[in-house]
């Protein structure tokens, strides 16, 4: 089993050599580059690729790497709404994700997200490196005994959930499909969990039917000075409609790990570039705003997670004996 390893980081390569001791039918090689249509021909003479969130994976790609002879696509992550599956079906390669790695180390991060935000410490950071001890524009909300609104309640959704209870919050929810092993959650429909929580957290993916489910509508609906954060995808969200909500002074603090059309910076040092996109800099002008650029997977625990269940996928497609939870179709 040949592997082309696009857009490899050094903390993949890493990750991923600590494996591959176990793995002795495996043969990987890194690349830097990202698979676009363009760079899809260099996995000419390989089984597999294995690609990330930010690739592209539209149709074009997906031709090409048919026509070059991969039959198996590895995402090392949860999402795959970058991902043309129907392309893949048609063509007959697989698909097959890291489903959950470590939702705790997503819900760490926007519970952390939540608390920055909440007591300004990305502004308190730099002016007390400054010497400016004053507390004007720090005053926070405490977020015990408030109310959590979690949207969705799977893997990461439920860590998320249970960090916010442990905080001495209400927490209520929407998901389509409620988590009854979540007891203390009260699941309500979506305009109610916006209407009643102070802090609502998206934990659910995208697709058709969710694009842009935080609009003008919805924002309307929330709490004044609610805290809203954001780590599933940058879509589920219309950024001008936040970036008006924020400026009539809706929110107490708004955190983001992922925010529309962050694809080209994700993962990438862009100090240098003149950026096709004014997205962060209008969203970061604003003081009770706080990005990180989808982090929120990024831990010890979480890449050797990614690492094994990739290399477990592939494997298991070698033998034939694909685990269907991994798969997408
Ligand atoms: P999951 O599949 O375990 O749970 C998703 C939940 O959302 C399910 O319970 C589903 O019923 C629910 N859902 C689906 N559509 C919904 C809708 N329209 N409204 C409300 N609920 C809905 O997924 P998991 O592992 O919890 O991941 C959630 C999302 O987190 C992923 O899809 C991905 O977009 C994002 N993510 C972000 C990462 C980051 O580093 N920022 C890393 C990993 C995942």
């Amino acid at each position: 089993m040949k592997i082309l390893f696009y857009d490899a980081k050094q903390y993949d390569i890493e990750s991923f050599n600590k494996q591959l001791k176990d793995y002795p039918e495996i043969t990987v090689d890194y690349i830097e580059t990202d698979i676009n249509e363009r760079t899809a021909s260099l996995a000419d003479g390989y089984d597999a690729i294995c690609a990330f969130v930010s690739s592209d994976l539209g149709k074009n790609t997906i031709k090409t790497l048919g026509e070059k002879g991969v039959s198996l696509i590895l995402m090392r992550c949860a999402g795959y709404n970058n991902v043309d599956l129907a392309t893949a079906d048609d063509l007959g390669i697989t698909v097959l994700r890291v489903p959950g790695y470590s939702p705790e180390a997503v819900a760490e991060h926007a519970m952390t997200l939540a608390m920055c935000v909440n007591r300004r410490i990305h502004k308190e950071y730099i002016k007390v490196r400054e010497n400016n001890f004053s507390l004007v524009g720090l005053k926070g909300l405490n977020f015990y005994g408030k109310t959590a609104g979690i949207i969705g309640t799977g893997k990461i959704g439920a860590a998320m959930a249970r960090i916010c209870h442990g905080f001495g919050m209400k927490v209520i929810a929407y998901d389509k499909y409620p988590n009854k092993n979540l007891d203390f959650i009260e699941y309500k429909e979506l305009e109610e969990v916006l209407r009643e929580s102070d802090l609502i957290s998206l934990h659910c993916p995208l697709t058709v039917e969710n694009y842009h489910m935080i609009n003008a509508k919805t924002i309307s609906l929330m709490k004044d000075n609610v805290i809203f954060v954001n780590t599933s995808r940058g879509e589920l969200v219309d950024t001008e409609d936040l970036i008006a909500g924020i400026r009539s002074k809706k929110f107490h603090g708004v955190g983001l790990d992922v925010y529309e059309e962050e694809g080209h910076n994700v993962f990438e040092n862009r100090e240098e570039d003149i950026l096709e996109s004014s997205i962060t800099a209008r969203l970061l002008s604003f003081p009770n705003v706080i990005i990180t650029s989808h982090q929120a997977f990024f831990t010890e625990e979480a890449l050797e997670a990614i690492s094994r269940t990739t290399l477990d996928n592939a494997m298991d497609f070698k033998k034939g004996s694909i685990n269907q939870m991994n798969q997408v179709k």
